[in-house]
């Protein structure tokens, strides 16, 4: 595995080279203030909305889309997967210039081909592995934050020194850039998704329906299972000590259980044909991506709005609910991350 540590050396390649970034949210945001910070000449391309707004305030002079990418020598196409064919076709595309460099954060649109990317224009992804407001958060204290960078077209043969330059400018190669490639960094985003972490919430709601038959308590049962942040905990010490080594901080009793416990091999043979098949036949074979882009957000947010009241009417969820009323008054929930 390539590991690239950081170099000031690397900015070498964003010198007298102007950035266009194409959305202003999660990670557009920090991507543009952190390149700004690093000396990179910056320009920001946002359509009319409460973005647009935080840019300006931020003291940025908002230009449209198309005007923005119009003659840059490097356009980060930083709005949502789902949106970068239709923005890029329309309005990216035609102001790319030859020999010019399209970074994208994630590898959604490269490795589906989405985007019709001209022969004289390279691509490289920079993916920080964090949500935005970490990325600025960790440049400005100096940490940064991992990511993984490939190059997944070199016209110019300058693409690797563009990414590394752009990630430095960020402040992802103070924790280590990792190399990487658009299929692997989309698969496993969408494998987390779709397979991993829908299974993990699919054995809390298991765990709280089994307790709550035996008649334990919502609030004790619910704190137990994460509200009191113990698994948050355990997730930060894995990341520290290993999964393994975080172990050695719980009682013996704790170790016994969780190297003994697992699931019955049937279960475990079913989860795992389970995460092959999503790996398979929805991620890599591209079906997901074919019947989730291009949608309307109308219809995006019609659907997981139904969804998510279905899920809330669900017994841990509801519990949950009943739980937060009595111990704190309810929270406006955050945005998408
Ligand atoms: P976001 O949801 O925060 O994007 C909002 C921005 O997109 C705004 O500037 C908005 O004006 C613009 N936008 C939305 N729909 C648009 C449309 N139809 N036409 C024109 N502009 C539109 O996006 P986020 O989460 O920052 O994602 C950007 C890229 O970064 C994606 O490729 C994502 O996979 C990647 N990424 C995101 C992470 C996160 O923290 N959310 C983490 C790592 C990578």
């Amino acid at each position: 595995m390539t590991v690239y540590p950081p170099d000031p050396a690397h900015l070498d390649a964003l010198r007298e080279r102007t950035v266009a970034v194409v959305g202003y949210g999660n990670q557009g945001r920090a991507h543009a203030l952190n390149l700004r910070d690093s000396g990179v000449a910056v320009r920001v391309g946002n359509r009319q909305d409460g973005y647009r707004e935080t840019a300006e305030r931020d003291g940025f002079a908002v230009q449209a889309i198309a005007d923005a990418v119009a003659g840059a020598d490097i356009v980060a196409l930083l709005i949502p997967d789902e949106m970068q064919q239709r923005v890029f076709n329309s309005e990216v595309l035609p102001g790319l210039q030859e020999g010019s460099t399209l970074v994208v954060a994630s590898g959604y649109s490269l490795f589906y081909n989405l985007l019709a990317l001209p022969e004289q224009v390279d691509a490289v992804m920079v993916a920080p592995r964090m949500v935005g407001s970490n990325v600025r958060l960790r440049y400005v204290d100096g940490t940064g934050s991992p990511s993984f960078v490939s190059v997944e077209r070199d016209a110019t043969g300058g693409a690797a020194a563009i990414a590394l330059a752009y990630a430095e400018a960020i402040g992802c190669t103070r924790m280590g850039c990792f190399a990487s490639s658009s299929r692997e960094e989309v698969a496993l985003d969408l494998f987390g998704e779709q397979a991993l972490w829908p299974a993990i919430l699919q054995l809390l709601e298991i765990a709280y329906e089994v307790l709550a038959e035996a008649g334990f308590s919502d609030l004790a049962t619910i704190y137990e299972l994460y509200l009191s942040g113990e698994p948050a905990e355990i997730f930060e010490n894995a990341a520290r000590l290993g999964l393994l080594g975080q172990l050695s901080m719980h009682s013996p009793a704790a170790r016994l259980g969780q190297l003994t416990g697992s699931l019955p091999e049937d279960a475990a043979r079913a989860t795992r044909e389970r995460f092959r098949d999503v790996l398979a036949s929805s991620i890599l074979d591209g079906s997901f991506v074919a019947s989730w882009q291009g949608r309307e957000q109308a219809e995006i947010d019609s659907r997981l709005a139904g969804l998510f009241a279905a899920a809330a009417a669900r017994p841990m969820h509801a519990a949950e609910q009943r739980v937060r009323a009595v111990i704190a008054p309810p929270q406006a929930a955050e945005g998408n991350g």
